[in-house]
């Protein structure tokens, strides 16, 4: 039997939230056909416990237990991908989201008022989003907010909000094409379907939280600019590589420095000015791409050092590779700047596709094992 409305709440540590928040749906879905999926990454708190002995008791709960997995754009898009129903609602599980929006959501969408439903903070005529949080956080959502409306033309009053509903065919229209990475699960559709989604906004007040903590940290922000350059480069290269990159340019900056330091201020022969530059390139890029570009997969303590080992290893094959390519052309008659770049080109994309594979995911399964 399918049911007309799954909620999709993706959970990280809300053992003492998520029995309240299934009193709440029933109080307030009462004559609705619903379900919740929880989808928990691993929670170290005791959370599962209390799904499995919720979902024992009530065929309406359901979980997904994600392991060596984190964000909450995936997790959401997993939850929905397990579902029949013909509405898919997500909502935090902390209880910051006013659960009583959802029979009003549910009616414009049965309604045929609009494909896609939220519940905004930041309406003119009511919402909030006060509630509890920090002062940055609300930094961060008026900014990323500004950003989304700019670069993705989404109209949206809060284009950050974690709070809506859809219907099912807007997900299998976008599913192959949102990213799922960082956190901004609405954004990330409302950019992949296009113009002719038809969107209804409805104001909440944001609450409180009661138990537990946040989860989203300030690095959140760097995730979201991410999602915004990888929509605008139309999905053509994958946002990791992107960071990488971005992380690799600096790694450059940060190279010339040293270089420039050895030779001119400490007198070094360039043979060793160029090898201690390269080596601090080598090790800041690793450092930011543990923090950034592979922070769901973070490596901590033993394995960091083993890392940076095999990081390093991997990138002096990439930079051969890359001098060899690029001296190969320029003697071919190619501009050196052209040689250069096509060199670093190669170098970065062996860098990425091997440090990926082997640094960080190799790592991964050795610690789920
Ligand atoms: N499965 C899973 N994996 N769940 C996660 C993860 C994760 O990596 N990170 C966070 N969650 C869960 C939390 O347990 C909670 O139920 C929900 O996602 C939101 O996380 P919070 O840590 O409570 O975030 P917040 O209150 O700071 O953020 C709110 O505001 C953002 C806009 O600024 C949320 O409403 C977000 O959805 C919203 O985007
Ligand atoms: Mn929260």
């Amino acid at each position: 039997m399918a049911f007309e409305l799954t909620i999709v709440v993706p959970v990280l540590n809300e053992r003492d939230n998520i029995g309240l928040l299934v009193d709440r749906l029933e109080a307030t879905l009462a004559g609705i056909d619903w379900e919740v999926v929880f989808v928990d990454d691993d929670s170290t708190d005791g959370t599962l416990g209390v799904c499995k002995s919720l979902a024992r008791k009530d065929d309406r709960v359901r979980f997904i237990r994600r392991i060596g997995r984190r964000g909450l754009s995936s997790a959401c898009l997993e939850g929905m991908a397990t579902s029949a129903s013909l509405y898919f609602a997500v909502m935090d599980g902390d209880l910051q989201h006013d659960e009583t929006l959802l029979p009003e959501m549910l009616r414009c969408l049965r309604a045929g008022e609009a494909d896609l439903v939220v519940g905004s903070r930041y309406m003119e005529d009511g919402g909030s989003g006060s509630g509890s949080q920090s002062k940055t956080r609300r930094q961060i959502s008026v900014i990323g907010g500004w950003f989304g409306r700019l670069m993705l033309k989404v109209h949206l009053s809060d284009p950050m909000s974690g709070f809506f509903m859809i219907r099912a065919e807007v997900f299998e229209n976008t599913v192959r094409t949102v990213s799922g990475m960082g956190f901004k699960i609405l954004l990330d559709i409302v950019a992949s379907a296009g113009k002719d989604l038809r969107i209804k906004e409805l104001p909440f007040v944001f609450g409180p939280r009661r138990h537990g903590e946040s989860k989203l940290d300030t690095l959140v922000l760097w995730e979201f600019l991410l999602l915004l350059i990888q929509k605008l480069v139309r999905d053509v290269l994958p946002a990791r590589f992107i960071m990488f990159v971005i992380a690799g340019s600096l790694g450059a900056v940060l190279h010339l420095g040293v270089l420039g330091l050895g030779l001119r201020g400490l007198g070094w022969e360039f043979l060793w000015a160029q090898a201690a530059a390269a080596a601090a390139a080598m090790v800041f890029n690793y450092f930011l791409n543990n923090l950034f570009t592979y922070r769901d997969q973070r490596l901590r303590g033993g394995r960091l050092f083993m890392g940076l080992v095999s990081f390093s290893l991997i990138c002096s094959i990439g930079a051969v590779v890359n001098v060899n390519i690029a001296e190969a052309m320029y003697r071919v008659g190619w501009p050196w700047w052209l040689a250069g770049l096509v060199g670093a080109a190669i170098g970065a994309v062996w860098n990425y596709a091997v440090s990926s594979t082997l640094v960080w995911r190799l790592a991964r399964r050795t610690a789920a094992r």
